[in-house]
């Protein structure tokens, strides 16, 4: 395969190089004034022992005595291996600190309490030529659940990591509350968006550090029970013989997928954020804790612009707004009912992940709502 291949061809580099340190070592000058000196010292010991000026013992001893020259040079040379080895690494440490970040943080830019308007305004996005992203718009009022469905590979990952600035859009705009995402002060922008992934990060720490972990320093213990409650996720962690203590990892208990999703709902609830972002989060999740989780999730929605990566129907339904993105093309907007009736895409999406046997669900649904 490729990681394989790509191996051999590392391996086969580094026997290269290594063979090549030996030749610059062998030629390297030290052992060769070494050996001169010894041959030089030798026929200068020979030349005074035949003239009967040097004992044979003493030449021997001479000898001897030269030997002990051989270890400062070779410590030169392994010494040179360690400087160069060292200036090597040097560079690629000095390489990364002197990195700038493109993106600039425009400290001194809009920094208001959010309200949570989102406005695409024809954006265009690629991560290297192709597009990923093209001439999406759509508008989401506050407070709004926006559900955004399609394909892996549609797009929709990439649409959510425009609006906290991940990546910068290239063409058109975002605007949040009317204000250009590039406009925001970054920390004023990242600290009223939450992002809850599919892979959810949780340090091996106690359980109130991970919730509280988007605060900071500033969370009490009242404020984290509070949002572990609303989060569905008190009941469980009480019945951990530490509580909230409860050190979580490695040296700690395993958390199932549905109580991690919990903890994450928690900490957002916890850093109150005026947008949302759900990427497909409830995907690994046996049915008994589904229902605990919608609860928590429908808790963590209200109030808040959230944009819905999922591909439950039953989180689907609730959504105000529904994009179907197809490779990066924003094919339709609407609701679950306009969108069963008029969008073929849409239909297909939704019958295939929710396993309902092919063409029992659409032939229901277009008998109830014709196509256009
Ligand atoms: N960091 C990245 N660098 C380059 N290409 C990416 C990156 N992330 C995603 N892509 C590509 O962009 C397209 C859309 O990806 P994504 O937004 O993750 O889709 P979705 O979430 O709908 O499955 C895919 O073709 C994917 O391979
Ligand atoms: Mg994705």
């Amino acid at each position: 395969s490729q990681e394989q291949q790509k191996f051999a061809k590392r391996a086969r580099l580094y026997r290269d190089l290594f063979i090549k340190n030996g030749e610059i070592q062998a030629r390297y000058l030290p052992p060769l004034f070494l050996g001169i000196a010894l041959a030089g010292a030798f026929l200068h010991g020979l030349f005074l022992v035949t003239h009967h000026q040097l004992s044979v013992g003493s030449l021997v001893a001479y000898m001897g005595l030269m030997g002990i020259i051989r270890f400062p040079t070779f410590i030169s040379i392994w010494s040179f291996n360690l400087v160069q080895l060292g200036i090597a690494g040097a560079q690629r440490i000095l390489t990364i600190l002197r990195e700038e970040t493109e993106l600039d943080e425009n400290e001194n830019g809009y920094s208001e309490q959010m309200r949570g308007e989102i406005v695409f305004e024809n954006v265009t996005f690629s991560y290297g030529d192709t597009p990923v992203l093209k001439h999406i718009s759509f508008r989401a009022e506050p407070g709004q659940t926006i559900a955004i469905v399609g394909q892996t590979g549609a797009g929709k990952s990439t649409l959510t990591k425009l609006v906290n600035r991940i990546y910068d859009v290239q063409e058109g705009h975002i605007f949040i509350d009317g204000v250009d995402v590039r406009d925001w002060s970054m920390d004023a922008l990242r600290s009223q968006i939450s992002t809850i992934e599919q892979d959810i990060f949780l340090f091996s720490r106690s359980i109130t550090d991970n919730i509280a972990y988007g605060l900071g320093q500033k969370a009490d213990q009242a404020a984290i029970e509070q949002a572990a409650r609303d989060a569905q996720a008190h009941d469980f962690i009480l019945n951990f013989k530490d509580g909230y203590k409860t050190v979580i990892g490695e040296r700690g208990v395993t958390l199932s997928g549905g109580q991690r999703q919990r903890i994450a709902i928690a900490r957002a609830l916890l850093t109150d954020p005026r947008i949302l972002v759900l990427d497909d989060s409830t995907s690994a999740i046996d049915s008994a804790t589904e229902d605990e989780i919608q609860k928590a999730i429908r808790r963590l929605l209200q109030g808040r612009t959230t944009l819905l990566i999922t591909h439950r129907l039953s989180q689907i339904r609730w959504a105000d707004k529904i994009l179907v993105l197809r490779k990066g093309e924003l094919i339709d907007q609407g609701t679950h009912s306009e969108l069963i009736g008029r969008c073929e895409l849409y239909r297909r999406i939704f019958v295939h992940r929710d396993r309902v046997p092919t063409g029992q669900l659409v032939a229901e649904q277009s008998q109830e709502v014709p196509l256009p």
